[in-house]
């Protein structure tokens, strides 16, 4: 039996799940490819291009063994009969369901791709997180090779999350592989199962039809985020309650029903998928006609950017309502913790908001600078980037915590406070910091969805 596999897409996604395959299956060789020659350049060196706790260590191990990365796309194709696809699948900016629905370009190039290069029979593995049907069309498209060959489409949807990609990738909750119910389409599953059983429990493979494996990561995605979101317009109530979401949280979370995890208030959700999916959704329900149900959907991402705006005026109201030429220093730009992606960081949009309102912003993130820099490289306003927590407070009026970085809690908060402006205040985006501790250092502290701790009368 051929056991090569090929996977299109050396992300986020491709790099780590790859790695883990080649780490569990010394059976099995892993071709990893992608057109960006810097990320495959980065793959074959020292430094990855992605940052994961304990990614370094599974890629050294592996590397050169029976992992390998490379640009050879139609070579690697030719080679491999297993061919998991993941490249990125943006929402569209253009044409008919621009904004919403998903751009499938990179998607159905790979698709002709594969038809184009392919000199026996493939099984082509959904990796990427599609609209649901997508198989449907995939097929179409490589069944209309010419050559007689054999293509059977799987959904295989990946549920890690960044920052927990090794631990979700080595124990996952649930690993999800959808087939279509013909004689080629049930062998193809035995195959994935065979990878899979290398290292997850049978019982945690989960088998459904190929349209149901689809939907369900659109619809776990968007449930996940409709949880931050809920917990989030109930932070707004709290704080003009003096109710503590907190204590909130908690007393729900307790109801084995609902559950504790994915209920932390925060500024908003980020990250390249939890929008771009329930968007994905949104648009879905109205291309099959359900108005209200697109309605309904859609109400979580709009949540998203009140819990942003109302972060902004917060910090403009209590600051005297101006902020204008005010130092700010901004902890954090990545869109959680450990991790050093920015993509869709709702870092980005408070910062706009507050350049906006011509605050200068100092910002300060143990891993994301960079992306930062790219993010807001057509900002005009002032802004610094520091490595030094000391540097990004000196002379500021506020600290705003943006992403909940562990390393914040080991910082010197009373030389900190010394070095900032007075009033000092903080506005914690994250709930991250102790409050108390810093009220009584002398900072005003607005945290999220729980009571004031000012100073000023
Ligand atoms: P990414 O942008 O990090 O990586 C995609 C890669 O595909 C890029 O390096 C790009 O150069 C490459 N690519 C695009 N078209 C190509 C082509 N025709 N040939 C060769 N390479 C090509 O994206 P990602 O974060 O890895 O996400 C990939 C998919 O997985 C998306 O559908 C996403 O929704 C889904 N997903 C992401 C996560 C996550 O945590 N990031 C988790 C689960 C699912
Ligand atoms: C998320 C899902 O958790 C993964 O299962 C999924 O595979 C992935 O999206 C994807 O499809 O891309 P990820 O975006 O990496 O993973 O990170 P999460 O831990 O889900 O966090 C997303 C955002 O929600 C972050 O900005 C985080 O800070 C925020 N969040 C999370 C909260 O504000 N409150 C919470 O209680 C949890």
């Amino acid at each position: 039996m051929n056991k090569t596999i090929l996977c299109i897409g050396a992300g986020y996604v491709g790099g780590p799940t790859m790695a883990i395959i080649a780490d569990n299956c010394p059976d099995y060789k892993v071709i990893v490819v992608d057109k960006n020659e810097a990320r495959i350049k980065a793959w074959q060196s020292d430094i990855l291009p992605i940052y994961e706790p304990g990614l370094d260590e599974v890629v050294k191990r592996t590397r050169g063994k029976n992992l390998f990365f490379s640009t050879d796309i139609f070579g690697g194709i030719n080679e491999a009969d297993i061919i998991f696809v993941s490249v990125n699948t943006p929402t569209k900016t253009f044409g008919a369901g621009a904004g919403k629905a998903a751009d499938l370009q990179y998607w159905e190039k790979t698709a002709r791709d594969i038809i184009e290069h392919s000199s026996h029979d493939k099984i082509v593995v959904e990796k990427s997180t599609l609209p649901v049907r997508t198989a449907a069309a995939m097929q179409r498209i490589l069944q209309s090779n010419t050559k007689g060959l054999n293509f059977e489409v799987i959904s295989n949807p990946e549920f890690m999350a960044e920052g927990t990609a090794v631990t979700d990738l080595q124990h996952p909750d649930r690993v999800l592989i959808g087939s279509m119910d013909t004689p080629t389409g049930q062998a193809a599953l035995q195959r994935m199962i065979d990878i899979y059983t290398h290292w997850v429990p049978r019982e945690k493979i989960k088998t459904t039809n190929i349209w149901s494996s689809e939907l369900s990561k659109l619809v776990s995605n968007a449930m996940l985020a409709q949880r931050i979101s809920s917990v989030n317009s109930i932070s707004a109530l709290c704080e003009k309650t003096d109710a503590n979401i907190l204590e909130v949280s908690a007393a729900m979370g307790l109801d084995s029903r609902i559950g504790s995890k994915f209920l932390k208030a925060s500024i908003g959700f980020g990250g390249s998928c939890f929008k771009k999916d329930i968007l994905n959704l949104v648009y879905l329900s109205e291309f099959y006609g359900l108005p209200e149900v697109a309605a309904y959907w859609e109400q979580v991402v709009l949540i998203n950017d009140y819990q942003e705006r109302r972060f902004v005026a917060k910090i403009c109201n209590k600051m005297f309502n101006t902020i204008a030429s005010k130092k700010i220093a901004v902890f954090g730009f990545a869109f959680k913790a450990d991790t050093g992606d920015t993509r869709e960081s709702p870092a980005i949009y408070v910062c706009k908001m507050l350049l906006e309102e011509r605050a200068k912003l100092a910002i300060h993130d143990p891993k994301a600078l960079e992306n930062a820099m790219l993010d807001l490289a057509d900002e005009t306003g002032d802004i610094t980037y520091c490595n030094d927590p000391y540097e990004a407070v000196k002379g500021a009026h506020c600290i705003a915590v943006l992403t909940d970085w562990k390393d914040f809690l080991k910082y010197d908060f009373r030389r900190i406070y010394e070095l900032m402006e007075k009033p000092a205040f903080i506005f914690d985006g994250r709930n991250l910091l102790d409050h108390k501790a810093m009220f009584e250092l002398g900072f005003n502290v607005y945290p999220l969805g729980q009571p004031a701790l000012s100073h000023l009368k």
